[in-house]
C-alpha cells in the first residue's frame, strides 16, 4: 500500500490550524454560548430531570423575617391604595351574593398611564363591552389596571388626563404604585386581589398587555367549550408556555435577575405576559398564593408560575394564544387566532379585517380547509415569522 506521509503531514497540519481557529471562534463567543446555549442546556436539564420545584414553596413562603431587603415588608401583600376604583363593575355583593352580575370573563389590560392611545384603540375594537354583548351575547368586562406615572414632574398633569378619561369610560384601576417595569408584579397582584374582591364570580379571569389584540368572537367561542365540557373549566391556566426557562443573567438585559434573587437555573412553567386565562378557581387560588408569597421576582409572568407551582396548578399550551411576535394576516389565521402581540396601529385594521362575516367564506369545505392547511404550514413553519404560533399551529 502506497502511503504519501508529505499528505499526511500537511492535512494534520491543517487540522490542527482549523481546531485552533475554532477554538478561538468558541473561546471569543464565550460569553454568549455561555448566556445562551449553556443556561438553556443546564436549565432543560433541571426542568426535564430533576424537574422538582419543591424548594420554590419554603424559599419564597413569607416568614415573619423580610428578605431582600424591604420589598417585602409589607408581606408581599402590596397594601397600596385605590386612586382610581369601580367597585360595582361587575355588580355587588348586597348580603348573599345576589347583587351580582354572571360574567363570562373580566378581562385585564395591563396599560401604563401615558398609553392613552392604545387604550383608545382597544375600547374601540376587541374591547368594546357592548358590541361583545350585542353580537356575541357575551358578558365580558374589560378593565385597565394602572398605577401612578413614574416621573414625579408630569404626574399631576397625567393624573387629571385620567381622570377625565375615566369619566368618559368608567373602566380604570389605578393603584398609588409607581407604574414601572419592575413593578409589574404589583400590578399583578392588582389584578388578583381586585377581581377577587369585586368580582369573585366571574367563570373567568384575563390577563393581557395593552399592545395586544385579542380575537374576541374565537376567544368566547373557546370559553363557551370550555364552560360547557363534561370536566368544566376548573384548573385551567392556558397561554402560550413557556417551559425550562432560564434565568436571564446578563446585566444588561431588561429581564436581568440576579443570583441572590433567584439562584436556581430553571424557571417553574409559564405563560408569556402577553395574554393568558385562568378558570375562577385557578384566580382564587393564585389570590390566596399572593397573600403567603413573596413577591421579590419584578417578573410578573415568572411571579405567576411561582404562584400557581405553590398551589399545584401547571399551564396549559394553546398554540393559538402568542408570546412574543405578531400572527401572520390571513384569513386562514384570523379563522383560529386568539392572541396576536405587538400591536399599536393596525388594531383597529386587524379588527376589521379578523371579524369580517364574508372573509372565511371562500375558505370553508373540504378544498378550503385543504387550502388553508397548506397556507398556515407555508406561514407557520418556513422561518419567515418571529414566534408566533409554533408550526403545529398550521395542522389544528
Ligand atoms: C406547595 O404547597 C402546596 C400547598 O401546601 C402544595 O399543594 C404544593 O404541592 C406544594 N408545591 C410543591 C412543588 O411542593
Ligand atoms: C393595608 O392598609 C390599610 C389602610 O391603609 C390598613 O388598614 C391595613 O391594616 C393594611 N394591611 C396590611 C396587611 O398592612
Ligand atoms: C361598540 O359596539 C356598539 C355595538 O355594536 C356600537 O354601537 C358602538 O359604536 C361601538 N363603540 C365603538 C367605540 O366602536
Ligand atoms: C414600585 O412602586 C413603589 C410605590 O410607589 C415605589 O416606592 C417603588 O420605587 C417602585 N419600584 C420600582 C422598581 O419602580
Amino acid at each position: 500500500m502506497f502511503i504519501n506521509f508529505r499528505r499526511i503531514h500537511k492535512c494534520q497540519c491543517m487540522q490542527l490550524l482549523t481546531t485552533g481557529l475554532v477554538m478561538c471562534v468558541v473561546m471569543l463567543c464565550w460569553e454568549e454560548l455561555d448566556h445562551h446555549v449553556v443556561s438553556h442546556m443546564r436549565s432543560y436539564t433541571y426542568r426535564y430531570l430533576v424537574n422538582s420545584y419543591d424548594f420554590l414553596n419554603s424559599s419564597f413562603t413569607i416568614t415573619s423575617k423580610p428578605h431582600y431587603g424591604s420589598v417585602n415588608v409589607d408581606g408581599g401583600l402590596g397594601n397600596y391604595s385605590y386612586l382610581i376604583n369601580h367597585p360595582g363593575k361587575c355588580g355587588s355583593s348586597d348580603g348573599d351574593g345576589k347583587g351580582w352580575d354572571d360574567v363570562l370573563l373580566l378581562l385585564f389590560v395591563k396599560s401604563s398611564p401615558h398609553n392613552f392611545e392604545r387604550r383608545q384603540a382597544i375600547r374601540d375594537t376587541w374591547g368594546n363591552e357592548s358590541f361583545l354583548w350585542s353580537e356575541l351575547g357575551a358578558s365580558v368586562r374589560v378593565v385597565f389596571a394602572l398605577g401612578m406615572h413614574p416621573d414625579v414632574r408630569l404626574r399631576s398633569r397625567v393624573q387629571t388626563a385620567l381622570l377625565q378619561e375615566d369619566q368618559a369610560y368608567g373602566d380604570l384601576i389605578q393603584q398609588n404604585f409607581v407604574d414601572t417595569f419592575h413593578n409589574l408584579t404589583t400590578k399583578l397582584i392588582l389584578q388578583f386581589h381586585w377581581g377577587h374582591k369585586y368580582c369573585p364570580q366571574a367563570h373567568f379571569l384575563m390577563s393581557a398587555d395593552d399592545d395586544i389584540f385579542i380575537h374576541m368572537p374565537n376567544l368566547v367561542k373557546y370559553l363557551r367549550q370550555l364552560l360547557s365540557s363534561h370536566t368544566g373549566a376548573k384548573d385551567l391556566w392556558v397561554g402560550h408556555v413557556h417551559r425550562g426557562a432560564p434565568p436571564i443573567r446578563r446585566k444588561d438585559s431588561k429581564y436581568h435577575v440576579p443570583h441572590d434573587l433567584y439562584p436556581w437555573p430553571s424557571y417553574p412553567d409559564y405563560t408569556a405576559g402577553a395574554g393568558y386565562v385562568v378558570s375562577r378557581d385557578v384566580a382564587a387560588k393564585i389570590y390566596r398564593a399572593t397573600l403567603v408569597l413573596k413577591s421579590s421576582i419584578y417578573i410578573d409572568d415568572v411571579f405567576m408560575g411561582i404562584c400557581a407551582n405553590a398551589m399545584g396548578v401547571s399551564p396549559k399550551e394553546h398554540v393559538y394564544f402568542s408570546g412574543e411576535g405578531k400572527a401572520p394576516y390571513h384569513p386562514c389565521i384570523y379563522d383560529h387566532m386568539i392572541t396576536s402581540h405587538g400591536h399599536a396601529k393596525d388594531v383597529r385594521s386587524l379588527w376589521q379585517a379578523a371579524t369580517d362575516p364574508t372573509v372565511y367564506s371562500n375558505y370553508r369545505g373540504y378544498m378550503g380547509n385543504l387550502y388553508c392547511t397548506a397556507v398556515r404550514v407555508m406561514l407557520l413553519c418556513l422561518p419567515y415569522y418571529q414566534n408566533t404560533y409554533s408550526c403545529m399551529a398550521a395542522f389544528t
